[in-house]
């Protein structure tokens, strides 16, 4: 008997928000929390962080009393979070994705026994969360590394650092067990274009940055994974774990055969990452680059069965439009993204394309049939306070035009678990450090300097997504 796919959001529809530890929790050296990579980004207006730092920088950052380093204030989520959750519970989410930042419960990272102080605060944290019927989704790192790792190890250059990241894992899954169910090992694992310290924690002094010490870090933390992933099925079989990938896949810039090709080795690139998490094996596109490279990236023999035996349960991503590539492009992969003048930007030059965000979820579950959590949706906006409101219908249009490709999508039959919106509440931004580049339904009175009162107050599009999340997006048209 045919059984067509619905065209409504599941019953179970994990509506919700996420965010970070360090772009929210500030107190960056409270209740003996170690310094971590995020900790050390200073705001510098227009500046997009390049992201490499040497040990001297490092030590002059920590250091540092003259600049404003916003994430180790950040929205002080710390104390705040009672308030916080209270308001997203009105905003009516069922689901928040954080992360435990490591520094706190280890701060140097190669210590025996976790900060009981750290583990408190996340107890607590979540007990909240369950309090409030918000299901915890935890981001085990999410750039966090204690920087101890780094200049001491060289960061995930160092295949020791697998055994500290795992003392932390088995401490979350056996603490959190019953608590928390849906756990992602890292987030967005495939960032190798952009970033060598937040996400890998080498130094740039004691590793060259360099394509072949980037695959050497990134088999470091797919080891990682899939062994957390095992470890997490031991501890407790209902645990979920997500392979994380922020979405980078191509359109290729023509028809030209050429062109459509460099997309495809785009894809087959960027699908290394889920290859690996999902299917237990390197794919031949990537093994193909390593030995035609010649490089060496410390692939063991005991590393097959690791992979194999550490398959994620779902596929996580965040959406932030796609890449487009040609011929000439694809060249200078990891970073070969060209403009494409189909394709709307917003006003910090990030893309806006909701018919990707339905090309990529079905591209991935073609591929890989798995369900998929969409983890991040959201685009930076500049809002203003009008006596005491704010207006914010450009943030209500890019929700309305990407939940109809969600929901096409779903009736398209991929199985799509929830939606997280990115920041639900404004937090620091990654890339530039900035309050002003906001993402979420609540306004924090809080700027680029880190003046302000810190209030929180509902823009317009809390009462729209309140309504989306009641209605269960019974009022998003296809
Ligand atoms: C994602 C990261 O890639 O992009 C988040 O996981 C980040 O940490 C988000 O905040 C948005 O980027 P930005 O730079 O606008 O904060």
């Amino acid at each position: 008997m045919i059984k067509y796919n619905s065209k409504e959001f599941p019953k179970d529809f994990l509506w919700g928000g996420a965010v970070t530890a360090t772009q929210t929790e500030g107190n960056w050296d409270v209740d003996g929390k170690g310094v971590t990579p995020p900790d050390l980004i200073a705001y510098e207006e227009g500046k997009t962080q390049n992201d490499l730092m040497s040990t001297e920088e490092i030590k002059a950052a920590i250091e540092d009393k003259e600049n404003y380093y916003p994430r180790r204030y950040a929205i002080d989520f710390y104390h705040t979070y009672p308030q916080d959750i209270a308001l997203l519970k009105e905003l009516g989410i069922k689901s928040f994705r954080t992360s435990i930042n490591w520094g706190r419960l280890f701060p140097n990272g190669d210590e025996e026994q976790p900060n009981e102080k750290g583990l408190e605060f996340y107890d607590n944290l979540i007990d909240e969360l369950i309090k409030n019927e918000i299901e915890p989704v935890i981001t085990i790192s999410h750039f966090e590394m204690p920087v101890n790792l780094s200049t001491k190890y060289k960061g995930w250059y160092s295949r020791e650092v697998i055994d500290f990241y795992m003392r932390y894992c088995e401490v979350l899954f056996k603490h959190f067990k019953g608590r928390v169910k849906y756990w992602v090992p890292f987030d967005e694992m495939n960032l190798i274009h952009r970033e060598s310290f937040s996400q890998f924690g080498m130094p740039s002094d004691l590793v060259e940055n360099n394509l072949e010490n980037k695959l050497i870090a990134l088999h470091h933390k797919l080891l990682a994974s899939s062994l957390a992933t095992k470890l997490a099925h031991d501890i407790d079989k209902k645990n979920k774990v997500a392979a994380m990938i922020l979405t980078n896949y191509a359109y290729p810039a023509s028809s030209s055969p050429e062109d459509v090709l460099a997309a495809q080795r785009n894809n087959q690139f960027e699908n290394y990452y889920l290859d690996v998490l999902v299917r237990g094996k390197y794919p031949g596109t990537m093994l193909r680059l390593i030995e035609e490279q010649g490089f060496n990236i410390g692939y063991q023999s005991e590393d097959d069965a690791i992979f194999e035996n550490g398959k994620a349960d779902f596929i996580s991503v965040s959406y932030y439009g796609n890449r487009t590539v040609s011929a000439e492009s694809i060249k200078n992969w990891p970073n070969p993204a060209i403009d494409n003048p189909h394709v709307k930007k917003n006003a910090f030059d990030w893309l806006e394309d909701p018919i990707g965000l339905r090309y990529t979820l079905n591209k991935i579950y073609d591929q890989y049939q798995l369900p998929i959590f969409l983890m991040e949706l959201g685009t930076g906006i500049h809002d203003k306070v009008e006596d005491g409101k704010v207006h914010d219908h450009n943030r209500i249009k890019f929700f309305e035009e990407n939940l109809q490709q969600l929901k096409q999508t779903i009736y398209d039959g991929v199985p799509i678990m929830g939606c997280l919106t990115w920041g639900p509440i404004d937090i620091v931004s990654n890339a530039s450090a900035q309050m002003s580049k906001r993402y979420g339904f609540i306004y924090v009175d809080i700027d680029d300097h880190g003046k302000g009162t810190g209030k929180r107050i509902k823009k317009d599009s809390f009462e729209w997504f309140q309504n989306v999340i009641k209605t269960n997006g019974k009022d998003i048209k296809i």
